[in-house]
């Protein structure tokens, strides 16, 4: 089978990581994490992926995994909550690159839409075939024209995985109000970190794709504080590694559950949920 080639040092190489992440998770530590979707998917790419191999036993590495399979979990926990009590809604991946946890969270009557930059999309359909309920949407997520094409009359979920650190702060405000006005009763889920957290983990985006800094990027320090955009968004924060699940898992040494303690505490990482009232 023909493989599809990924671009190094472009925003679209950044969805690699996690995809590789989950794969990793999913061989290594499987009573926590399963995904039939992420090993398959890293077989038809054409990319190199010696260097993460290399990387592979490293302890900070598999931690760097654990947390793409955690950030997963996670949301997937939302989105079913949010299922339970609006199964015709719509759930949209918004920066989905090559995630299929819409298909995952699917109750067989919920509508999923993905979006993301048109030369993912193109990729992205070249490997994945979409349900009779999805549908994919090419578009930077900044021009607001794809909310015309999302349907928010049974309930919407919409969740951002990982991409919201390649935001500017007023543009990550200006997404969730505009959001918040055009879909009451909607909610936004995304993951943030701590200033100093943005700094560490964007070291090599920013060398490699040419940002000077992360001066202006989108961290939160405090969720109560820093997400208290509007009256009509009730904002809900939990610990990304540890608020949701316990890592309590054949495989998860103690010194995992000690990152993911300093992670949650100290580098302030979060899942957030935005409910638009
Ligand atoms: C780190 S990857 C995460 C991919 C996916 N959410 C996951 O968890 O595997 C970031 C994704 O966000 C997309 N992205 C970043 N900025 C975007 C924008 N302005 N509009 C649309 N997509 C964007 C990138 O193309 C990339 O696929």
């Amino acid at each position: 089978m023909e493989k599809v080639k990924i671009e190094k040092n472009t925003v679209q190489e950044t969805l690699i990581i996690p995809l590789y992440g989950r794969k990793m998770c999913a061989e290594k530590f499987p009573e926590l994490y399963t995904d039939v979707f992420a090993e398959r998917l890293c077989e038809r790419l054409d990319y190199d992926f010696s260097e993460l191999e290399k990387k592979k036993k490293s302890f900070i590495y598999q931690f760097g995994a654990l947390e793409a399979a955690m950030r997963q979990l996670d949301i997937m926990w939302e989105i079913k909550n949010y299922l339970a009590k609006h199964p015709k809604a719509t759930v949209v991946n918004l920066g989905c690159g090559l995630d299929e946890t819409g298909k995952a969270c699917d109750n067989g009557t919920c509508s999923i839409v993905n979006i993301d930059f048109p030369d993912v999309i193109s990729i992205r359909e070249k490997l994945i075939s979409a349900y009779d309920r999805e549908t994919n949407i090419a578009c930077d997520l900044n021009d607001y024209s794809w909310m015309d094409k999302v349907d928010g009359s049974n309930g919407v979920i919409f969740f951002a995985a990982g991409v919201f650190h390649y935001f500017k702060t007023e543009e990550v405000k200006s997404l969730a109000l505009e959001l918040s006005k055009r879909f009451p009763g909607g909610c936004l889920v995304f993951d943030s970190v701590r200033k100093l957290a943005l700094k560490l983990m964007m070291a090599a985006v920013i060398k490699n794709m040419g940002m000077s800094d992360v001066e202006g990027y989108f961290y939160v320090n405090n969720p109560a504080k820093d997400l208290n955009w509007s009256k009509k968004i009730k904002v809900t924060s939990k610990g990304y590694m540890l608020g949701y699940y316990d890592m309590k898992s054949p495989g998860i040494h103690f010194m995992h559950r000690l990152l993911a303690r300093i992670g949650d505490k100290g580098m302030k990482m979060y899942i957030n949920r935005m409910d638009f009232v």
